[in-house]
């Protein structure tokens, strides 16, 4: 089972991945955990280049660099552990590269979703948990500042639409969460989706 998590930056994943993936330990399954970009030696260099304040760069270059680091995890990490019987669980995927570079970014969603053809083979998420929630309550939560992060509220807001848009055309895998409630019920929202995923397999 591959499980991403996508949202606008300070929505809350990190929060809930750390109190899903506990939850899943719990009941003795195998799971791995990993985040984007990144999670291998080579996609966290390319983070570094990705989240540094000096480099600013072309939005091509971006969308380029996210889809090289995403291939180095697919193969190395993510499709292994999943031919492993592993639950993977993935913070941010390809839809943040449709999102943030397609949409905020103008890329277009066909013109990167196309660059990452071969990033991705056949792998695609069972369930993406979309915490959504408005850019001021998530620029109020985020404490630390990288290049992302600062962009303009009107940039978030073109990825806060551009995620839900993405949800309405795959509801059966895009499920919306309400990012603005208590951690501990958005906790119980993203259980119930994952258990109705999994069905009988949780439990
Ligand atoms: P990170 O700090 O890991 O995200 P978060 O704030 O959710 O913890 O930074 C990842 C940043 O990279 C985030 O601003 C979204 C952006 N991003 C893209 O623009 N495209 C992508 O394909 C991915 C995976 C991330």
């Amino acid at each position: 089972m591959f499980i991403t998590f996508e949202g606008i930056d300070g929505s809350g994943k990190t929060t809930q991945i750390k109190l899903i993936s506990d939850f899943i330990k719990n009941l003795k399954y195998g799971i791995i955990l990993v985040r984007e970009p990144g999670s291998t030696p080579v996609s966290e260099k390319i983070r570094e280049i990705l989240l540094d304040k000096e480099n600013a760069m072309a939005p091509e270059t971006e969308a380029y660099l996210y889809a090289a680091s995403r291939a180095e995890l697919v193969k190395k990490v993510i499709k292994p552990a999943l031919d492993k019987g592993n639950i993977v669980i993935c913070d941010r995927f390809l839809d943040s590269s449709l999102v943030y570079q397609g949409i905020a970014r103008g890329l277009g969603l066909q013109a990167v979703y196309q660059l990452n053809t071969m990033a991705l083979g056949d792998l695609k998420p069972d369930v993406t948990i979309l915490l959504d929630l408005d850019p001021m309550v998530a620029k109020a939560r985020l404490k630390k500042l990288d290049r992302l992060e600062s962009e303009q509220l009107d940039f978030y807001r073109k990825v806060r639409e551009g995620y839900l848009y993405l949800a309405d055309r795959e509801p059966e895998r895009i499920k919306v969460v309400d990012a603005a409630q208590g951690v501990q019920q958005v906790f119980e929202d993203v259980l119930s989706i994952i258990k109705n995923k999994m069905g009988r397999r949780l439990l």
